[in-house]
């Protein structure tokens, strides 16, 4: 079974368990923006609530962009890392006064933005934009070791390497940001940390590691 036909088995599973987050009913790539930067440090949950309310306050990049500083971060209120919410609101002024209103829709231009790095400009640019460039956050980065059967560490560069030659090969050309969404949701709920659900897995049949019964021994870490 190749690259292709494993893809398109773990697209047909998400199309049926996909959830419906809020970020999922809609297409601006304003909103697809915010939804991804909460999701980095915070729950699906707790990420919807903030996200509703937040898109309520601040609608547009050009809302939050003309918005007091004050206003935006007690918007963030209980979410930490309030750097976050200043490049948000840096980044929407750089959006409202150099760049037409509109997020840009490359994945190069996505990443200049201030506090906008690999896995939010892939994000961004798959799922609101179509592009075919992977968004690998931890969830990918396990379920990638996994059906690999990864001996490396995948905090460094090596580990990080394969993983991501190994999603983009397996990364389709017409639905990829449903594809770096469905990766999310099987590490997120059955390709899990400590007791893989490897019997309803739609990527049973190409998993390496599920092969030789080293799920639980993957991913690794360096011990930085
Ligand atoms: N975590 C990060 N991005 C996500 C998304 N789009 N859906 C669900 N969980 C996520
Ligand atoms: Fe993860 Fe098991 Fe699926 Fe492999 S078969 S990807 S270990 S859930």
């Amino acid at each position: 079974q190749g690259a292709e036909q494993a893809a398109s088995a773990l697209l047909d599973w998400y199309d049926r368990v996909r959830r419906p987050f809020p970020w999922r009913e809609t297409t601006d790539p304003y909103k697809i923006w915010i939804s991804e930067v909460m999701l980095q440090q915070t729950q699906t949950s707790r990420a919807a609530d903030y996200y509703l309310r937040w898109t309520g306050l601040f609608p547009t990049a050009e809302a939050l962009a003309r918005a007091p500083e004050e206003d935006v971060l007690k918007a963030w209120e209980g979410l930490g890392y309030y750097g976050r919410a200043r490049n948000l609101r840096a980044a929407a002024k750089v959006i409202a006064d150099t760049l037409g209103r509109k997020l840009p829709e490359s994945y190069e231009e996505l990443l200049a933005l201030p506090g906008v790095g690999p896995y939010t400009a892939g994000a961004v640019a798959s799922i609101a934009f179509g592009l075919p460039v992977p968004a690998v956050d931890a969830n990918g980065k396990r379920v990638f070791s996994r059906l690999l059967d990864l001996g490396c560490p995948v905090d460094r560069s090596a580990g990080e390497g394969a993983v991501r030659e190994a999603f983009s090969l397996m990364l389709p050309r017409d639905r990829p940001g449903d594809f770096n969404q469905a990766v999310m949701e099987l590490g997120a709920t059955l390709c899990v940390p400590r007791s893989p659900k490897c019997g309803e897995c739609p990527l049973s049949g190409v998993c390496r590691a599920r092969e030789r019964g080293t799920a639980l021994l993957r991913p690794v870490f360096s011990r930085r």
